[in-house]
């Protein structure tokens, strides 16, 4: 199916993206596709994820340099990136792996999650039944057309809810925004 929760908000996300941004970083990049829009907007970009298969799978292209890695043990270097991205890849890890991007972002950079969330409130049940014929509208109209990649990413289950994203940014991401999306997504941006 080529409807894509995470690929349908890259928009979204690169207007996220400081004009004089120069280094990025994407944390969970799957096969590589919204690393290489970055690319595509001038960014030299590291792409980090633990899957093999999924590194294996990704199109080698000038300006990105895929890592196979997992995150959570990786040091990085601190003040680097202008734009660091995590697309559907923050829950597959703890919370507070933020706290270590967030050291690494440059004066002015920009962390940008759009994160999964553990429905468990009335809004969060209104909004996904609103979600539900539009998102059958939207794979309907697109179901001709072939998916970004053969390769699926790893998928987890989201644990944490989306008041407790909230708590959480609050804590370790103070003054980041958090807004809730349309299709089982919210978006968070903390500015350096
Ligand atoms: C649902 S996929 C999303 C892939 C891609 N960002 C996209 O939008 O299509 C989540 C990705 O996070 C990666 N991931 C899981 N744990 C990770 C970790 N500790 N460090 C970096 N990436 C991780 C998975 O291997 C998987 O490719």
């Amino acid at each position: 199916m080529a409807f894509n929760h995470n690929d349908h908000y890259h928009r979204l996300l690169l207007r996220q993206v400081p004009p004089e941004a120069q280094r990025g970083l994407d944390v969970g990049c799957g096969t590589g596709l919204f690393a290489r829009r970055l690319a595509a907007r001038g960014l030299d970009v590291d792409a980090v994820d633990p899957s093999e298969e999924v590194i294996a799978a990704a199109p080698a292209i000038d300006g990105v340099r895929f890592v196979q890695a997992d995150i959570t043990a990786m040091p990085l270097p601190k003040g680097r990136y202008d734009f660091i991205s995590c697309l559907a890849s923050l829950h597959h890890m703890p919370f507070g792996t933020v706290s270590g991007l967030r050291e690494a972002l440059a004066p002015g950079g920009v962390l940008a999650v759009l994160g999964c969330y553990r429905g468990s409130s009335w809004s969060d049940h209104l909004v996904s039944a609103a979600a539900v014929p539009v998102n059958a509208a939207a794979r309907l109209a697109l179901s001709g057309r072939p998916a970004a990649s053969p390769v699926q990413a790893p998928v987890a289950t989201a644990s944490m809810t989306l008041d407790e994203v909230r708590s959480q940014a609050a804590d370790l991401l103070p003054g980041a925004g958090i807004r809730r999306l349309l299709f089982w997504r919210y978006l968070l941006v903390h500015r350096n």
